[in-house]
């Protein structure tokens, strides 16, 4: 059996400790702030854009949430964007993806300050994420390795195996693994023989958007399981992309889904909200 790495316990704790970063930003009169814009109805976006805003109120944040509709037009989007980025009160900007149809997502990310961009989706941060340079790491894999850190799991010299190669998962998770020395493969959905590359993997990172994908026979025992899938099984029930009951008897850790990863991308996005307030307050000077 394998132990559960609690994401729930560690975002709290993140944010625990955020907290008093918030109250001494506001005293010095830089109250941090982020703004969250969604357009369109997506019932999972709802979700999460929601959960995002209880966290920057629970700590303290000035929070601003735009609502949109989804025949939004890109000019009306972009120039909310704009707007955002002069806003002094505002540290944060995030959109919320996906974008409904007929919005082009590349052009809306590269409207957003790099400064204020907190996803870490603008292509200065993802070329500084390339270099190890970090102004703000990408919310979801900083949160993996935030939990590898928590449960003192080793990556140097691990081989470390994602299977996605999305720009919000796959692709920056691979760098940040190999930026701890780990050896990464990433796999997608054209691999062949994909079994075989993830029952090599010490740790292996799911970022596939199928539910209950990975299963017990395409893990090697004592493997590291972190689930970053956020899918609805047969009976509608929430579920990652590791079908968690096999892989369990196998892993010597796995992430639970819900509970694993996800509150970890939210702690993250506040601790880049934090960064980017104290950037601001050293700017100020
Ligand atoms: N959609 C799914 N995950 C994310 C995320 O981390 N940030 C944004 N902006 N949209 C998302």
């Amino acid at each position: 059996m394998s132990q559960i790495i609690d994401g729930k316990a560690v975002s709290a704790k993140v944010r625990e400790g955020l907290k008093g970063k918030a109250a001494e930003l506001t005293a010095k009169g830089v109250k941090p702030g982020l703004a969250v814009v969604l357009a369109g109805d997506d019932p999972a976006s709802a979700v999460y854009v929601r959960n995002k805003e209880k966290a920057a109120n629970e700590l303290g944040f000035y929070s601003k949430m735009i609502k949109l509709p989804s025949d939004v037009s890109e000019e009306e989007l972009l120039n909310i964007v704009r707007e955002l980025n002069n806003d002094d009160a505002i540290h944060g900007i995030l959109v919320q993806l996906p974008l409904p149809k007929g919005l082009d997502e590349k052009k809306v990310i590269a409207e957003i300050s790099p400064e204020k961009d907190v996803d870490a989706f603008h292509v200065q941060n993802v070329g500084k994420i390339m270099l190890g340079e970090y102004d703000f790491l990408p919310c979801t894999p900083a949160g993996v390795m935030e939990l590898l850190k928590e449960y003192g799991i080793q990556t140097r010299g691990k081989n470390a195996v994602a299977i996605g190669r999305s720009n919000i998962v796959g692709k920056p998770m691979a760098m940040l693994l190999m930026h701890a020395d780990a050896t990464v493969t990433i796999c997608h959905s054209k691999t062949e023989n994909l079994a075989d590359i993830t029952r090599r993997a010490d740790i292996l990172i799911a970022a596939i958007g199928k539910a209950k994908f990975i299963t017990g026979d395409m893990v090697k025992e004592g493997a590291v399981v972190i689930d970053v899938g956020m899918n609805r099984d047969e009976n509608n029930k929430l579920c990652g992309d590791v079908d968690f009951d096999s892989v369990s008897e196998k892993a010597s850790f796995i992430t639970p889904v819900p509970g694993g990863v996800g509150p970890m991308t939210i702690a993250m996005l506040m601790k880049n909200t934090v960064k980017s307030a104290e950037n601001k307050l050293l700017k100020r000077g």
